[in-house]
């Protein structure tokens, strides 16, 4: 049974009502299913037992402690992007020796500080950085661990904002750069080559776009091996997609499939970068209806979530599932925009959904769990929504909502 579910015209998660989380917690809310990241990260170790490999989750989708800490309890490597991450995930009792550090713009700071707690890999992205690292490495007096991210010109069919692997996007390093880049850091003192990485996009719903990367890799793979440059790890970065509407992704086994045949039997350790799938569809965001009103014959639901909490919608359009925590006959059902209080027209949670409604009636926006909270800003002054952790029928505040005192305690008047 899925761990978001209906019963008695009511809706759960796990065995909480969720209108019991909007009693204790208040709304806006973001209400997550133990038990729903547990399966997902699950799904993944399963279908990859048969083979050397680690799940490096990706801490921008969702990098709550609670979250990060459960991941560490099972075993879970991490993909960050910034010391930030980094700290996180050593908070949260995650393993640095399981940590790969992804991103364009890598500071010294940064790498200093990821040398220093002996992280797995850099995932270097361009020869500058390769050179900044292997330079503060032997300041430090240690090997850098390397793999470098390689951008294999491949349409993900996703969404601008979130494909990387084009050519024509910043991240890594050209495909046809590649060995001369291998052989430029086989040159450098302090830089230990380990492994090889991509990364193209986001949200991806289908299967062959990353086997066309892994074939590219291990055609790579093949020419290094041929100039005896020995690697340890492929990592094939996150990007397997979720179902937000009527998408049908492949499931991790599926995916892992495909990917382990197109490694041709090769004894590589297989890393993956997964954010989303792993904890996308286990929260969801719980708002209340303001207003409703109706202005040039649209009805607005207007509620007390709004693009500062939950930004995709505004930002790349993305559909999200809303549905009323209370069910009640459809009988009086109407089209409405699912509007929050920002002063923005694109402050929008979902458009022309037909629901009925009143005010101080509960929604749950679904599939809230990836890059929700971890994009949420303080826009108009408005306090960062609680996290709550379904545990069971335990609810568990894994982040109290701010106050206003928060939003003003680092500034200073003249
Ligand atoms: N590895 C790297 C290097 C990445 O850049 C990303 C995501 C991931 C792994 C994880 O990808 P996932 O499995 O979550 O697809 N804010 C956008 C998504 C941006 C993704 C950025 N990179 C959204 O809300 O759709």
């Amino acid at each position: 049974m899925s761990d978001f579910y209906y019963s008695n015209g009511e809706l759960y998660v796990e065995r909480v009502a969720l209108s019991e989380v909007a009693e204790r917690f208040a709304t806006p809310a973001y209400v997550y299913s133990r038990a729903a990241i547990e399966a997902q990260w699950q799904a993944y170790e399963h279908a990859l037992s048969e083979r050397p490999h680690l799940i490096c989750y990706s801490v921008k989708a969702n990098g709550n402690l609670a979250v990060l800490n459960l991941l560490a309890t099972l075993g879970s490597g991490f993909d960050i992007v910034s010391v930030g991450e980094l700290e996180r995930v050593l908070k949260a009792g995650g393993d640095p020796a399981k940590v790969v550090f992804s991103g364009v713009g890598k500071r010294r700071d940064e790498i200093s500080r990821a040398l220093e707690v002996g992280i797995k890999c850099f995932n270097v992205e361009s020869m500058s950085e390769l050179e900044r690292l292997n330079r503060l490495a032997a300041e430090q007096n240690v090997q850098a661990p390397v793999s470098l991210r390689i951008n294999p010109d491949i349409d993900a069919a996703t969404h601008p904002y979130i494909s990387t692997g084009l050519k024509e996007n910043k991240f890594g390093i050209p495909y046809g750069q590649a060995l001369a880049c291998y052989r430029q850091a086989r040159q450098q003192a302090n830089i230990n080559i380990v492994g090889i990485d991509c990364h193209i996009g986001s949200q991806i719903t289908t299967i062959a776009p990353f086997v066309d990367a892994m074939d590219k890799l291990m055609n790579l793979l093949d020419a290094l091996n041929a100039e005896d440059i020995q690697l340890q790890h492929i990592d094939i970065g996150g990007g397997l997609g979720i179902r937000y509407r009527d998408e049908s992704p492949p499931a991790p086994d599926e995916f892992i499939r495909a990917i382990g045949s197109a490694m041709n039997g090769s004894s590589y350790e297989l890393l993956l970068e997964p954010g989303r799938s792993i904890v996308g569809n286990a929260a969801v965001l719980l708002t209340r209806v303001e207003y409703i009103k109706e202005n040039g014959g649209r009805h607005f639901a207007i509620v007390d979530a709004a693009m500062n909490d939950m930004l995709r919608p505004a930002l790349y359009d993305a559909w999200l599932a809303i549905k009323p925590v209370l069910e009640k006959s459809t009988a009086a059902a109407v089209k409405y925009d699912v509007v929050g209080p920002v002063c923005e027209s694109g402050d929008i949670i979902g458009l022309d959904r037909e629901l009925a409604l009143a005010e101080g009636d509960l929604l749950a926006v679904l599939s809230a769990g990836a890059y929700g909270f971890s994009m949420s800003s303080n826009y108009n002054a408005r306090p960062r929504a609680a996290e709550i952790m379904i545990d069971n029928e335990q609810m568990i505040e894994i982040r109290k909502r701010e106050t206003l005192a928060d939003l003003m305690a680092a500034e200073t008047m003249l």
